[in-house]
């Protein structure tokens, strides 16, 4: 269990994996300690090292902290469901990704993909620095489109809320503190998604 954690999560395994995968989760409350632009700028250093298809690198991201406009702006752009916990968050992004290839002549059909790339490894930083993240779908793309002046060849994808671990459950409504409080996390078995042979 992570150590920084003060809520018990359980990850049952099938197989022994690397420890910071298993240990991340997403809370939707964040201890209070303040994360620096110097933390965040490591994140983004993660994420600027992912893979991409022909290292086109589609990744865009638009930060803000906590106290300031660029955070308030990000909040004011979330759907009501995640506005109802993501400000207890010390850090908010909007996460886009170019639509097509950097010379402009056809579309990057990986560009989402290589989106998730690039917060798969941000997820990974994160937890080695005890901090979580919590990805929302729930954004309104088009609103943050014009709010941060993307032109059209860009969508945003999902915004995502950071803190440390360690937030008190018991300032969620009753439904969210008890999804927040949960013990066991669960997944679909390997034998729902992965076949060696035909897909069944
Ligand atoms: C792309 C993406 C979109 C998500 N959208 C939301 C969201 O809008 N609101 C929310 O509360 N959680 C959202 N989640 C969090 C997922 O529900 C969560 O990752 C999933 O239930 C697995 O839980 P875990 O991350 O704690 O393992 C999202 C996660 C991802 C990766």
């Amino acid at each position: 269990m992570l150590k920084t954690n003060s809520i018990e999560k359980q990850t049952p395994t099938a197989y022994p994996i690397y420890p910071l995968i298993e240990e991340r989760w997403s809370p939707r409350v964040f201890s209070n300690k303040a994360i620096s632009e110097q933390q965040v700028k490591t994140l983004l250093e993660a994420g600027r090292w992912a893979p991409s298809s022909s290292n086109q690198q589609p990744w865009r991201i638009i930060w803000g902290i906590k106290g300031t406009e660029t955070y308030d702006r990000i909040f004011n752009c979330l759907h009501k469901f995640n506005k109802g916990w993501a400000g207890n968050a010390q850090v908010l992004w909007a996460c886009a990704f170019k639509k097509d290839m950097q010379n402009g002549t056809k579309e990057n059909f990986h560009a989402l993909h290589d989106l998730g790339l690039f917060m798969g490894n941000v997820c990974m930083q994160a937890t080695s620095m005890g901090i979580a993240v919590h990805q929302m779908a729930g954004i309104d793309f088009k609103a943050a489109q014009k709010e941060f002046n993307f032109p059209d060849n860009y969508h945003v994808a999902t915004a995502a809320a950071f803190g440390y671990y360690g937030g008190n459950p018991h300032e969620l409504d009753d439904e969210l503190k008890k999804q927040e409080l949960e013990k066991e996390r669960s997944r679909n078995p390997q034998s729902e998604f992965a076949f060696n042979g035909n897909f069944q």
